[in-house]
């Protein structure tokens, strides 16, 4: 497994924080990962302070114009990025006359050997239900669904999981796994959505909760990660677990040996 697709079609429950710091945790692991902001609105790549013209961002890849290996761009916590751009938005409109997208990221991996190697590849996805959005989930190993420990969570999780097994006419069922985040032990919202989570879809949901932190939005604020900017924080020690649970479920595993080519 090596493609994690961090997805849900809500926003604010946490995909772009929960892609950042996984591939941090990752890296600070050793292995340097592939993350891909695949949203138009383009937070991650914003976070990172990176002003890419679309020429630079993943939308060249869609347009057919990049190779997915000529986007990506090192970042200082040992991950290789490809940013994202607002004109991601237009692959979405062009459905009609460019249906092969659906499946272009899942080949476009492939083809470049990126899929199927050991290398790690997150993918930061948009909550925006069109092609760019399937497109992330064709191509994925494991679907990582972060929920947010609020009201009518479970309501989310179950449209989700309707909405995904739609693909499954397209593709056999993907691994998927629920992550609940903003987590705050011992508060009645939060304990019921995570027994609801549980009794709904046994076996999916992750022991690791990542719990409500400051620390975690001030990171993004400062454009870094949990690990360098709190490493001995609470939030640091959740997502070493995450990491941890990925790996000994074998969602995940860390090879040294990867094939990233560096210029
Ligand atoms: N566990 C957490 N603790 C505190 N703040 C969080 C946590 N997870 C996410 N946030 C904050 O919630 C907001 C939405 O998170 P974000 O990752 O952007 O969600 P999404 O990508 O799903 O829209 C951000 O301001 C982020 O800093
Ligand atoms: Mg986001």
């Amino acid at each position: 497994m090596t493609v994690i697709a961090v997805f849900n079609m809500k926003g604010g429950v946490g995909k772009t924080t929960i892609a950042a710091n996984l591939a941090a945790a990752i890296a600070k692991n050793g292995v340097e990962p592939l993350l891909i902001d695949l949203d138009p609105q383009a937070h991650l790549t914003s976070m990172y302070g990176i002003k890419t013209p679309s020429s630079k961002s993943i939308y060249r890849f869609y347009q057919g114009l990049s190779s997915l290996s000529d986007l990506a761009m090192p970042l200082p916590s040992g991950v290789q990025f490809i940013a994202s751009h607002l004109e991601l938005g237009k692959i979405d409109a062009q459905v009609a006359r460019h249906r092969d997208n659906i499946w272009r990221l899942k080949l476009g991996l492939h083809a470049e050997m990126l899929s199927g190697s050991g290398l790690p590849i997150i993918i930061d996805c948009t909550p925006m239900l069109g092609v760019v959005a399937f497109s992330a989930l064709f191509a994925a190993d494991i679907i990582l669904v972060p929920v947010a420990s609020e009201y009518l969570a479970l309501n989310g999780a179950m449209q989700l999981s309707q909405t995904l097994y739609g693909l499954e006419k397209f593709q056999s069922r993907t691994p998927r796994r629920y992550l609940l985040n903003r987590y705050i032990p011992n508060q009645i919202t939060a304990e019921t959505v995570a027994g609801q989570l549980t009794k709904h879809f046994p076996g999916e949901v992750l022991k690791t909760r990542i719990r409500e932190q400051e620390a975690l939005a001030a990171a993004v604020g400062c454009g870094s990660n949990i690990f360098d900017f709190a490493p001995t924080s609470d939030a640091a020690t959740d997502f070493s677990f995450l990491l941890d649970e990925l790996i000994e479920n074998n969602l995940l595993s860390l090879s040294r040996d990867l094939p990233f080519i560096h210029e």
